[in-house]
């Protein structure tokens, strides 16, 4: 059914898998309209309640696909094609679920933006990521200009985005950019095992929780409490807290069903 991505579920995990490694898994819109109809099976299906972008264990991608950039003829065109990317940039960003970029190689322009709005990023130790939009003479329009600086702080990012030159898994780890460092060859099967343990949480806590941090980041801190306590309360309809609770109190393991 897609020509350039993958999509499996596995144990309650969606694995995505960019997949065209003749073009580094550049970003078309082929790529985006596959990538946009992956999600609406992810969240068409219930038995998913983590999701792993990956584009294998050597590569992750090399950007936006610039042999159709370099097509677009006017401001407006390139305004739609930044609005379109960013709208699925921001679907990965507000999914439900636990979301995981497994990155290996390179992950430059917007497959690095892609990653950025992912909840987790974990990165094989040889993994090289950055945005160099700017020595294309244009910038990240998928995100990265914002999600960028509001992970590891403006002056990072702009040094990042501004120089343009890719950063090791190491460094961007250490920038607070990548949360787990893996050893190569590993990253499959710890990309897969951080999945399974989100996979394993309360899905209706787990979605509330990234909801009351996604919505409370936009808003000033009096704003963003009040919504965190109106999450904290629709969490109180649900059949799992009642079950998280009581498996506490009765010593044994919680089972969750996702109500
Ligand atoms: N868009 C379209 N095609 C791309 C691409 C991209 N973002 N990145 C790589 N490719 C293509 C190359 O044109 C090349 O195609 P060809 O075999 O038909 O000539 C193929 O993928 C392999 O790339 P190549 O540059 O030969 O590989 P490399 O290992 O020498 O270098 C990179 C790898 C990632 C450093 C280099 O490809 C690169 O800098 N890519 C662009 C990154 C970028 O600027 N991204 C932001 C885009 S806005």
């Amino acid at each position: 059914m897609f020509k350039c991505i993958k999509l499996e579920i596995l144990d309650n995990v969606a694995l995505i898998t960019l997949n065209h490694p003749e073009k580094l898994n550049a970003l078309s819109s082929v790529v985006i309209e596959e990538l946009n109809l992956a999600l609406d099976k992810v969240e068409g299906d219930e038995s998913a309640r983590a999701l792993v972008i990956w584009g294998g264990e050597s590569l992750f991608g090399a950007g936006a696909d610039i042999s159709e950039i370099v097509n677009i003829a006017n401001s407006y065109e390139a305004y739609r094609f930044s609005r379109k990317f960013q709208s699925l940039c921001d679907r990965l960003e507000n999914l439900p679920l636990a979301t995981i970029a497994a990155i290996s190689g390179y992950a430059l322009g917007g497959c690095l933006e892609l990653a950025l709005a992912c909840d987790i990023r974990v990165a094989g130790e040889k993994a090289q990521l950055g945005l160099p939009e700017i020595k294309l003479a244009v910038l990240p329009g998928g995100g990265g200009t914002q999600r960028l600086p509001r992970l590891i702080g403006t002056s990072r990012a702009k040094e990042l985005i501004l120089v343009g030159d890719p950063v090791s898994a190491v460094e961007a780890h250490r920038l607070g950019l990548v949360n787990r460092l893996v050893e190569e060859g590993r990253l499959y099967e710890e990309g897969m095992k951080l999945a399974r343990t989100l996979a394993s949480r309360a899905p209706i806590a787990l979605a509330m929780i990234k909801n009351s941090i996604n919505v409370g980041a936009a808003l000033d801190m009096n704003s963003a409490l009040e919504h965190e306590a109106t999450c904290f309360g629709v969490l109180f309809d649900s059949e799992d807290r009642d079950e998280g609770l009581k498996a506490f109190l009765e010593k044994r393991k919680a089972v969750f069903k996702g109500r």
